[in-house]
């Protein structure tokens, strides 16, 4: 039988081939604030849903596989039997953008004398990283099943040796509880009086060896309180969501909108403690602005690239008044995944609570 539908696994194997497919997002404009890259959106939802074709009557395909995709996966079903009845095969992407949600890809190269993969969660953007040196391994902020990290570990034959996280996310469920204890490795988060499960504190400048290198924590608050970032010997910062390739972490997702406008200060001071690194430092962040492409090209900048942020060339006031008024909304469900994370359990409707954009940024 001819087949109708397409698995989000089986979309990643051809993206990551580098195999053509044409990618049809036709869900509803408010909802495309996260996307599969390389995907082009058609406004077809409400159409389809009426039994027209909608924008998909005047789009052109060709010898690619093509397959709609929406939010659920059940409107682009019906929009591959409308275009059926018309001659045209297309396959739906079966659960739709959530069932996308956890696809991921990575990239990777060295630095200095070290290993590096970052791990990438394509829709939404959420960075993890691999850090190795001497055959001994730390993951950082991870956000995909502890599977994923493990046999990429095994496959380069790497031992785990520490599982850190940057801060408490608000934006996706952290995972790295689960690997540690998957792994047997030793959970490290910035000391905090939020979470409710064992991990070793790290107090700022503690140092979590990797080989003959070492993760050095730099506690760098204001996104949240107790946000750290990463230094790996003046070679490479993993900021977490303190400081982005184009923008800094947002202050405002603690909860306590009194606390914003302080925390935006303390934020001001952390980034600007972070461009004192050498300028040739790495700088990688937590998150991606955009969909990341199958591409293997890291998502990175430098110190150097960061100083001329237009953000951070502002007076404190600027800044505070800038990362502060006019932010776009919190990510979706962020209380309750901000509060998973400090009960380390795992809710069921995991897949429904994180699936959306991240939006932890203001750039
Ligand atoms: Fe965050």
């Amino acid at each position: 039988m001819t087949r109708t539908s397409m698995s989000a696994s089986e979309l990643r194997a051809l993206l990551e081939q580098g195999r053509p497919v044409q990618i049809i997002d036709i869900r509803r404009n408010d909802d495309r604030d996260w996307m599969i890259p390389g995907s082009d959106a058609v406004d077809a939802y409400d159409a389809v849903n009426a039994g027209q074709l909608g924008g998909l009557g005047d789009v052109v395909f060709d010898s690619r596989p093509a397959v709609v995709v929406c939010g659920h996966g059940q409107t682009a079903r019906r929009a591959t039997e409308l275009l059926r009845a018309r001659g045209v095969h297309a396959l739906s992407l079966e659960g739709g953008m959530h069932a996308w949600s956890t696809t991921w890809n990575m990239a990777s190269t060295t630095i200095g004398g070290c290993e590096l993969i970052q791990v990438r969660r394509t829709g939404k953007g959420c960075l993890s990283y691999i850090v190795a040196a001497d055959g001994a391994a730390a993951v950082i902020d991870a956000s995909l099943a502890p599977e994923v990290y493990v046999r990429l570990l095994q496959r380069s034959g790497w031992s785990l040796v520490a599982v850190v996280d940057t801060h408490i996310h608000a934006d996706h469920l952290s995972r790295s509880r689960q690997l540690a204890a998957t792994a047997g490795a030793p959970l490290y988060l910035p000391a905090n009086d939020r979470v409710r499960f064992d991990f070793r504190p790290l107090a700022d400048l503690d140092r979590i060896p990797v080989g003959a290198y070492g993760l050095v924590a730099w506690h760098t608050p204001g996104h949240t309180a107790e946000s750290t970032t990463y230094v790996l010997d003046d070679l490479a910062a993993f900021t977490g969501d303190t400081l982005f390739v184009d923008g800094v972490g947002r202050p405002d997702l603690d909860g306590d909108e009194s606390q914003m406008r302080p925390r935006a200060t303390v934020l001001h001071r952390s980034v600007h403690q972070l461009l004192q690194l050498p300028p040739a430092t790495r700088l990688l962040p937590g998150h991606a602005a955009a969909p990341v492409p199958f591409d293997n090209v890291l998502v990175s900048s430098t110190i150097e690239a960061a100083q001329g942020m237009p953000l951070l060339g502002m007076t404190e006031s600027e800044f505070v008044t800038a990362t502060t008024e006019h932010l776009q909304p919190p990510p979706r469900n962020n209380s309750l995944i901000t509060t998973a994370n400090e009960l380390g359990e795992w809710p069921r409707d995991a897949e429904d609570l994180e699936a959306g954009a991240n939006r932890c940024a203001v750039s």
